[in-house]
C-alpha cells in the first residue's frame, strides 16, 4: 500500500525505480547489492515489510528475514554506494502502555514478534548506516491497495446493522498518500540542508584571511574546496597553492 503511494507522490523531476517483491526479495543480500550497484540511487525508500502482525507469531523467521535481514541488506548496499536509506517502521516497537502519544526518543519495548523484527531492522540500519538514514515510525495506515482498519470498518458498516469493535486500542489512522508526501518532504529537506551545509563551508572559505596582504586582513580572498586554490581579488595576485 505505502509503496504505491510513494510512487504516486514522486515528483516528475526525479527518476524513480519502483521494484515489486517479484523483482527483488530484500532478504537476498546479493540481489539487493546487484540492484543497488546497477541503479546507484541517491535514496533507497524501503516500503517492503512482513506486515501480517498476528501471523508473525507463528512465523518469526519469516518476519525476521523481511523486517530485519532485509533492511540490513539495504543499509549495507546503501553504504557501498553512498546512498541514503529511508525506512518505514512502526509503533509496534513500543509496548503501548504510554498514556500520551509516543515521542521518537521514548524507550522501546516491543511485545510481539512483528514489533521485535521491526525493531531489529531499525537497529541494523542505525549500526550499518549511522549518518545516512531516516527511520519513520507510522501506524494504522490506510489507503488504496491493502487491507486496513478504515476499509474494514467501512465495509462492515455497510454489511451489518451493528458493529462490535475493540475499545482498548488507540491509534492515529494515517492516510498513506499523506505519509508519502511527508516522506518526500523529508528527503527534500535533507537535500536542501546538505546544499546549505556546502554553502556554509563555501562562505567560511571566503572569510579566510588572505596571506598575500599585510596583516592578512583581506576577506576578498577565496579559497575553493578547502586549501588547494587561493585567489586574492584585491591585490590582484592570483596564487595557486
Ligand atoms: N499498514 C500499516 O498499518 C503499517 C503501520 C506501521 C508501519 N507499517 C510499515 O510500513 C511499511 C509498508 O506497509 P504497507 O502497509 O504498505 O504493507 P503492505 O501493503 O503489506 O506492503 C508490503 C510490501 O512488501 C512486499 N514484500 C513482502 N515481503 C517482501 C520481501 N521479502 N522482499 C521485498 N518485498 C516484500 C509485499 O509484497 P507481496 O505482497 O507481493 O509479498 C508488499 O508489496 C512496512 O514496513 C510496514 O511494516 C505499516
Amino acid at each position: 500500500m505505502l509503496g504505491t503511494a510513494v510512487q504516486a507522490a514522486a515528483p516528475s523531476t526525479i527518476q524513480l525505480v519502483a521494484l515489486r517483491h517479484a523483482d527483488l526479495a530484500v532478504e537476498d543480500a546479493q540481489a539487493v547489492e546487484r540492484v543497488v550497484q546497477r541503479e546507484r540511487p541517491d535514496w533507497i525508500v524501503n516500503c517492503a515489510g512482513y506486515t501480517q502482525v498476528d501471523r508473525a507469531e507463528a512465523e518469526p523467521d519469516a518476519a525476521q528475514r523481511v523486517n530485519a535481514v532485509g533492511p540490513a541488506n539495504l543499509a549495507r548496499a546503501a553504504r557501498e554506494t553512498s546512498a541514503r536509506l529511508l525506512h518505514i517502521s512502526t509503533d509496534y516497537v513500543f509496548d503501548g502502555r504510554a498514556r500520551r502519544p509516543y515521542r521518537e526518543d521514548d524507550p522501546v519495548g516491543p511485545l510481539s514478534v512483528y514489533g521485535r523484527s521491526k525493531l531489529a531492522g531499525e537497529q541494523a540500519i542505525r549500526d550499518i548506516l549511522p549518518r545516512a538514514h531516516l527511520i519513520v515510525r507510522t501506524q494504522w495506515l490506510f489507503g488504496v491497495g491493502g487491507p486496513n482498519f478504515v476499509a474494514t470498518i467501512l465495509r462492515l458498516a455497510r454489511e451489518r446493522p451493528e458493529l462490535k469493535v475493540v475499545n482498548d486500542q488507540h491509534g492515529r489512522p494515517t492516510y498513506a498518500p499523506d505519509l508519502a508526501a511527508a516522506l518526500r518532504g523529508s528527503m527534500w529537506r535533507r537535500r536542501q540542508s546538505r546544499s546549505r551545509a556546502s554553502t556554509r563551508r563555501w562562505r567560511h572559505a571566503r572569510r579566510r584571511r588572505c596571506p598575500a596582504l599585510p596583516g592578512g586582513r583581506s576577506t576578498a580572498c577565496w579559497i575553493a574546496r578547502g586549501t588547494r586554490v587561493s585567489w586574492d581579488l584585491r591585490c590582484g595576485r592570483g596564487k595557486r597553492r
